[in-house]
């Protein structure tokens, strides 16, 4: 059954985040606390529900492209392509911020993350309230992201004013970010939107490692985070079901108890009858929206290893390979 969401929830969910208070909400990528960019202690109540680190910058909603001349000095070419190709929807661009927004929105950076969601509740929310909503993943840090408003309650309940429940996000893993302050746009986190589509639009682009190295200050300060850190270790074991296997029976040996997150199709191959589906290998869209609530599953499980399947990296799969290598101890 699909949830409902009514005008007068959106009004007063508007009303809240006016007065300064927080508020979670869907987007097709994942749940967002919002909070008004321009309000600094509102953006700091973002940071303290979530225990997130004052170094690191949130994303700025904004429900009409055309704002985002209010919060940045200039808007690059590669820029406006961008936007034009892609909002809204989960990408999220690195402007040079005119210093309008709150600062701590920025984390005392000279560069603001702005994105328009494409998700009429997003959507419907931003035009109602007319302020540009600063909102990362509504998660406790260390959590996945939350991709139901049940999530959401479980990480944040008492900590915040208000969720607007939407239903189970579409894409299920936080937007792409891409830096636009250089000459050759980077990709700092891969998300819903690929490398090739962008390519497609504005020619070549990097991608920064994902491998951060210790001491090493990276050009997005959310990368030296290691989130979605599970309460089990997980291990990606590569290769087929008889591989799996064998690392299965190495750590029953050990005396250790074992959990599996596959696809269908091998969960079938090793005969698991409890393992934790993402779902059909074929639709690594459909993996890749299940995946933080397979996550989450998974920590409520009292088991000591988690064996986690590898999946191809082609189009969404870099994005879904990326959340599941950082959640990850091992790739064997
Ligand atoms: O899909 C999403 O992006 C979700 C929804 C709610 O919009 N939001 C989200 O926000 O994932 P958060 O805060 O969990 O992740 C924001 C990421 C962090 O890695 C942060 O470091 C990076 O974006 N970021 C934000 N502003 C930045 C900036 N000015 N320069 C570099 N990185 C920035
Ligand atoms: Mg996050």
């Amino acid at each position: 059954m699909a949830r409902m969401f009514t005008k007068h929830q959106i009004n007063e969910a508007a009303e809240l985040l006016m007065s300064g208070q927080t508020v979670a909400f869907p987007t097709e990528t994942v749940y967002g606390l919002g909070a008004d960019a321009t309000n600094e202690q509102a953006v700091q109540a973002i940071f303290d529900a979530k225990g997130r680190p004052a170094d690191n910058p949130l994303i700025v909603h904004i429900g009409q492209a055309d704002l985002i001349k209010k919060y940045v000095t200039h808007k690059p070419e590669t820029a406006s392509k961008l936007m034009d190709a892609f909002w809204p929807g989960p990408l999220t661009i690195i402007l040079p911020s005119n210093g309008t927004l709150a600062k701590n929105v920025t984390a005392g950076l000279d560069s603001v993350g702005i994105r328009m969601p494409d998700h009429p509740v997003a959507l419907e929310l931003l035009k109602t309230c007319q302020l540009p909503v600063a909102a990362p993943s509504a998660n406790r840090s260390g959590k996945p992201s939350p991709t139901t408003a049940d999530h959401v309650a479980h990480d944040l309940t008492g900590r915040i004013a208000g969720i607007v429940d939407g239903g189970k996000t579409g894409v299920g893993v936080e937007s792409t970010v891409i830096d636009c302050t250089i000459d050759k746009p980077m990709i700092l986190r891969p998300g819903g939107v690929t490398k090739s589509d962008i390519e497609a639009v504005i020619g070549p682009i990097d991608v920064a490692s994902s491998k951060v190295k210790r001491d090493e200050q990276p050009r997005s300060p959310g990368m030296k985070y290691k989130h979605y850190a599970p309460d089990a270790p997980i291990w990606i074991v590569r290769g087929d079901a008889s591989q799996m296997r064998k690392v299965a029976d190495e750590a029953a040996e050990r005396g250790e108890s074992v959990q599996v997150l596959v696809s269908k199709e091998r969960a079938n191959e090793l005969g698991f009858s409890d393992a934790v589906i993402l779902g059909s290998r074929s639709d690594l869209t459909g993996i890749t929206s299940n995946l933080y609530d397979a996550l989450r599953q998974i920590d409520d499980l009292d088991v000591d290893l988690v064996l986690a399947e590898s999946f191809s990296k082609e189009g969404i799969g870099e994005a879904l390979m990326n959340r599941l290598e950082r959640a990850a101890t091992r790739i064997i």
